[in-house]
């Protein structure tokens, strides 16, 4: 059979490319060789975000006094916790598989292969050959392994193997303070683990504001994770790892190690045009295999603007508002341009900076806690960028996201009205 589109991988691009498609009365096909929800769904955003909130909600317990509230023993149960992040997951993927149903997608469980020279795109699956007018390939990406010694005969974890963990360490070492390394470090010192990050850099969260960074940091580091920052590991032995900075050398022993240090496409050197199309005009790349911004919402973008392509629009992708967020409690998420970049471009900028107690609910709701709202602004009042520490950020972000992508001004975002009280009211205030 010819189908209309034949998608490979069933991830966030995937599935979200094969519902739009089906829903639209295209002829789809789906390859995916391991679950629907590809890492995202998996092994990456739900199962972190699932577990992250059984810690959050043990801190609050924990810090119920606070509000006025007793809780006395209160206790966590690890499997307890595994096993409900392992319902969520597959729940979630149930839901995927109905959606490509009620779509019409066929989908197919098998390892695809296919040609993206031909100009019609041939694929083999399961020993089947199928054949499409457009192809996408939507295949991901995979943890990067750095040249650290001896790190091929040591037993460490990536993001994967630390989600699927039977038991809590006694003590962590993560390699990498970039997203993946900070999510993990605070959950696991929140269950009480001996948690240390190793990171390269100068500050964890490269990409992140700075000065935001620096905050959490601080606060992390007051909650007992110790960071070694401007830091490389150069070796790892079985539970000793090796690191070096400025030239010094020290050991750190430590019961399990993770290693956080990126994720690369897994095709290398594709380049993809304003619409998602590869070199060859019937093939798309959508999501981490283009290797732009390795996040889930971006890859759902890129694949409404491929779909969007190949039944005839002429959107194209922008890249200009894409949310970051760092789920650790306090959240920190922005979106648009930061301080660093703004300089590095040689772009004239205005800060706007207030703390979240400026917001009553926020003060309500967050004891003794603080946190900042940073607004960059042209010299003409048009917003650049925002960078949220405090919670909800994950959730207020997306006001910012909505003003830059449509390239408001300050004023255009202070004529709406925001609802009283919440903690959104800070991006108003801060204007
Ligand atoms: P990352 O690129 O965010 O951070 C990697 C960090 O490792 C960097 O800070 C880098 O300087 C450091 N590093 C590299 N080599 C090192 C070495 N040898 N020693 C010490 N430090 C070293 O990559 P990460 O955290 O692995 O995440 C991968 C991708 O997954 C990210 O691109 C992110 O977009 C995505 N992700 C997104 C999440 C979210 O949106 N909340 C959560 C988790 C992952």
């Amino acid at each position: 059979m010819l189908y209309d589109i034949a998608i490979i991988g069933g991830g966030p691009a995937g599935y979200t490319a094969a519902e739009l498609a089906g829903r639209r009365g295209l002829s789809v096909v789906l390859f995916e060789k391991n679950a629907l929800g590809g890492v995202c769904l998996n092994e990456g955003c739900i199962p972190t975000k699932t577990l992250l909130y059984s810690a959050k909600t043990y801190q609050s317990a924990k810090d119920a006094a606070k509000y006025g509230i007793s809780c006395n023993e209160v206790a966590f149960d690890f499997a307890k916790m595994m096993a409900r992040k392992n319902k969520v997951v597959r729940k979630l993927v149930a839901g995927i598989r109905s959606k490509m149903t009620a779509a019409n997608v066929e989908v197919v469980i098998g390892e695809a292969t296919c040609d993206t020279t031909a100009a019609m795109p041939q694929i083999s699956c399961n020993g089947n050959d199928y054949q499409a007018k457009k192809l996408m390939l939507c295949i991901g990406s995979e943890t990067a392994v750095p040249p650290i010694a001896g790190l091929d005969a040591t037993d460490y974890w990536t993001s994967r193997e630390a989600l699927q963990a039977n038991e809590l360490p006694e003590s962590l070492t993560i390699i990498g303070g970039g997203v993946i390394g900070i999510e993990f470090a605070a959950f696991f010192n929140t269950l009480g683990c001996r948690v240390t990050v190793v990171e390269m850099l100068d500050e964890i969260l490269g990409g992140m504001d700075k000065e935001l960074s620096a905050l959490l940091r601080t606060e992390l580091s007051k909650r007992g994770i110790v960071f070694h920052l401007s830091t490389k590991v150069t070796a790892v032995k079985d539970r000793q790892i090796t690191i070096e900075k400025d030239g010094e050398t020290q050991l750190i022993e430590s019961s399990r190690i993770l290693l956080s240090v990126g994720r690369r496409p897994i095709v290398k050197g594709l380049k993809v045009n304003e619409f998602m199309q590869t070199e060859n005009p019937n093939v798309y790349a959508c999501g981490d295999i283009t290797g732009y911004s390795m996040l889930a919402h971006t890859a759902v973008r890129e694949a409404e603007i491929a779909v969007g392509h190949i039944l005839g629009a002429s959107e194209k992708m922008s890249y200009r508002a894409i949310p970051a967020v760092v789920y650790t409690s306090p959240e920190i998420a922005g979106v648009g341009k930061t301080e660093e970049t703004l300089q590095k471009e040689g772009i004239a900028y205005i800060v706007k900076q207030l703390p979240m107690s400026y917001s009553g609910r926020f003060v309500a709701e967050n004891e003794l806690a603080n946190g900042v709202c940073k607004i960059l602004e042209s010299t003409d009042g048009k917003i650049l960028g925002v960078h949220l520490l405090g919670n909800p950020a994950s959730e207020l972000v997306v006001i910012a996201a909505m003003a830059i992508e449509k390239e408001w001004s300050s004023e255009d975002l202070k004529s709406i009205v925001f609802p009283h009280p919440t903690v959104g009211e800070i991006i108003k205030e801060t204007l």
